[in-house]
C-alpha cells in the first residue's frame, strides 16, 4: 500500500474526471435551477451531524454525497436569479484557475516560495490600477475581500498618518481620539475596521447624504472643523465609489480636495463600484479616484471571480512596508535578490493563497474589453428593471444609480406607509420560501425597500422579467392568504 495520502494515478484521474462532470452538471440548465432551495436549518444540520470519521470512505461515494448535499443544495449564485447583496456569478476561468492554484499550493508570502504567483499578483494589481484609471503603476496586495481591503486601507492610513507617534510600537495610548469621515451610507465593514483598529466606531463620523445618497460636502467640512475645534485628530476621509445600498458614487474629486485642504488621508471604498470606473459611459462619475491614497476593490464582484478575491491599491510599496514590515530572523530576506518582492513584508498575513492566478487567467482569457461589456450589460439591465418598475402600477421606484443597484417597493392596494413597510418586509421571507429568485431588502430614508443588485454576466432581459413576475406572484399569494385569513376571522366572529 502506498504510504502517503495519494491515490494511484488512474484512481486520481477517475476522481478528477468525476469532479469535472460535477462542474459541468452545475452549468447544465442554469436558468431551470432554483435560486434558493429552502431546506430547513435543522435538516441541513442533521445531514452533517456525525462523529469524527476514523476511517476513510469510498471516494466516489464521497463525491456522490457532496453532489447531493452540497452542490445540489447550494444557493445558486451561478444562475441568473440571484439579486441579493452583491453576489457575482463567478466565471468558468476562475473555476479552472482555482483548481490549478490549489494543485501547486503556493504560499505567496515570500517570493522564493511562489516566484510566478508573486509576479502575477504584482501584474494583476498594476492592471487593476490601470483599468480603473487609478494609477498606471499601482501597487497593492490581494486580500480576502472588500472588508479586508477596507481594513487594510484604514490600517495603512492610521499607521502612516501617526508614524511620528510611533503607534506601531507604543499603541494608541495617551493620544487624542482620531476621527475618520464617511457618508451615512458607508458600508458597515468600515465600522468594523474602526473597531478593530482600536479607534472606535464613535470616531467614524457618519455624514448626512444628499438626495442621491452621496455624501454632503458642506456637512463633511463642518464636521471636520468641529472636531478640530473640539480636540479630536481628524486623519482620514473615506469616499464611496458605489455604496452597497444604492450604488451612489460620492464626489471623489471634492473629497480629495478636502483631504488635501485638511491634510488627511483619502481612502476610497470601491469594493462594489470601482471596477465600473473602467467604462467610458460612466468614468466621469469617478473623477478624483486617481487622487486616493488607498483604494479598496473586490474582484469577486465586478471581475466575476469566485470568492475570495479583494484588493487594496496604493501608490507605492513603501506605504505598505511602513505599515506592515516586521523583521524575523527565519524570514530574513536581506540575503536575497533585492528585486524580489515579499508580500509578507507588505501585508499582515505570512501564508497567503495564490488569488492572483484566477484574476490573471480571467483577464487574459476574456480580455478587459469583454469584461467591461459584461459590467455595462449589468448596468443596462438594471436600467431596464428600473423602467419596468416605473411603468408598473404595483411597484414604486425608490432609488436608481449609475451602477447595478435599484431599490423599489410593492405598493399595489396598500395604503398607509405602515402597511407598505410591513408588507414589503413580509415579502422578502416569502420570496425566500418560494426560492425561484433570491433577493433581499434594505432601509432607505426609514422605508423598507426591496433591493436588486445585478452583477451576473448570465443575466438578460428575460431573467429580469422573471424576477418581476415572481415578485408579483408571491405578493399576490401573500395578499390572497391575508384575505383568506381575514375572511376566516370575519366568519368565525
Ligand atoms: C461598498 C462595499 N464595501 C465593502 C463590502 C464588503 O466586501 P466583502 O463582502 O467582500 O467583504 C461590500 C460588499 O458588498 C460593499 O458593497
Amino acid at each position: 500500500m502506498n504510504n502517503s495520502l495519494d491515490l494511484a494515478p488512474e484512481a486520481f484521474a477517475d476522481l478528477l474526471n468525476k469532479s469535472s462532470e460535477l462542474v459541468l452538471n452545475k452549468f447544465s440548465d442554469l436558468e431551470g435551477q432554483k435560486a434558493f432551495h429552502n431546506h430547513p436549518q435543522k435538516e441541513i444540520e442533521r445531514w452533517f451531524d456525525e462523529p469524527l470519521p476514523r476511517e476513510g470512505m469510498d471516494d466516489h461515494e464521497l463525491l456522490d454525497l457532496v453532489k447531493e448535499k452540497v452542490l445540489d443544495t447550494a444557493t445558486n449564485n451561478l444562475g441568473p436569479y440571484m439579486y441579493a447583496y452583491v453576489m457575482a456569478g463567478g466565471s468558468q476561468m476562475s473555476i479552472i484557475a482555482d483548481k490549478l492554484t490549489s494543485t501547486i499550493n503556493q504560499n505567496v508570502g515570500k517570493w522564493h516560495l511562489a516566484p510566478a504567483m508573486s509576479e502575477i499578483e504584482k501584474r494583476v494589481i498594476q492592471w487593476a490600477g490601470e483599468m480603473m484609471n487609478y494609477d498606471q503603476n499601482a501597487k497593492g496586495v490581494l486580500v480576502s475581500g472588500g472588508s479586508a481591503a477596507n481594513l487594510t486601507g484604514l490600517t495603512v492610513a492610521r499607521n502612516v498618518f501617526f508614524e511620528k507617534n510611533e503607534i506601531r510600537k507604543k499603541g494608541l495610548f495617551g493620544l487624542k481620539p482620531f476621527t475618520a469621515y464617511a457618508s451615512s451610507e458607508v458600508h458597515s465593514c468600515l465600522d468594523k475596521s474602526m473597531d478593530e483598529l482600536g479607534i472606535g466606531t464613535d470616531h467614524l463620523r457618519k455624514i448626512p447624504v444628499n438626495e442621491d445618497f452621496t455624501i454632503n460636502l458642506d456637512a463633511l467640512e463642518e464636521a471636520i472643523k468641529a472636531d478640530l475645534e473640539n480636540g479630536f485628530t481628524p486623519f482620514c476621509i473615506i469616499g464611496s465609489a458605489g455604496t452597497v445600498n444604492t450604488g451612489a458614487i460620492d464626489d471623489l474629486e471634492a473629497l480629495a480636495d478636502l483631504a488635501k485642504k485638511y491634510q488627511l488621508w483619502f481612502h476610497i471604498d470601491g469594493a462594489y463600484g470601482a471596477l465600473a470606473s473602467s467604462l467610458d459611459s460612466i468614468k466621469d462619475h469617478y473623477k478624483g479616484i486617481e487622487l486616493a491614497d488607498s483604494l479598496a476593490v473586490d474582484f469577486h464582484k465586478w471581475m466575476y471571480q469566485s470568492f475570495e478575491a479583494g484588493c487594496l491599491l496604493v501608490k507605492d510599496w513603501e506605504t505598505l512596508k511602513r505599515t506592515y514590515f516586521k523583521k524575523a530572523s527565519y524570514l530574513d530576506a536581506s540575503l536575497e535578490d533585492s528585486d524580489r518582492l515579499n508580500f509578507n513584508e507588505h501585508y499582515f498575513q505570512l501564508s497567503r493563497s495564490g488569488k492572483a492566478l484566477k484574476i490573471w487567467m480571467s483577464i487574459k482569457s476574456y480580455g478587459i474589453e469583454r469584461i467591461k461589456q459584461m459590467i455595462q450589460k449589468d448596468i443596462d439591465l438594471t436600467r431596464y428593471l428600473a423602467k419596468l418598475v416605473v411603468a408598473s402600477e404595483d411597484f414604486e421606484l425608490k432609488s436608481k444609480s449609475e451602477l447595478g443597484v435599484v431599490c423599489f417597493r410593492y405598493v399595489k392596494d396598500l395604503h398607509s406607509e405602515d402597511e407598505i413597510n410591513s408588507f414589503n418586509k413580509r415579502l422578502i421571507p416569502a420570496l425566500e420560501e418560494d426560492g425561484r429568485v433570491f433577493i433581499t431588502g434594505t432601509t432607505l430614508n426609514e422605508q423598507f425597500v426591496i433591493r436588486a443588485c445585478l452583477i451576473n454576466h448570465r443575466m438578460h432581459e428575460g431573467t429580469v422579467d422573471h424576477l418581476v413576475k415572481v415578485i408579483r406572484e408571491v405578493a399576490a399569494g401573500l395578499i390572497e392568504n391575508k384575505s383568506v385569513k381575514e375572511d376566516a376571522e370575519t366568519n368565525s366572529a
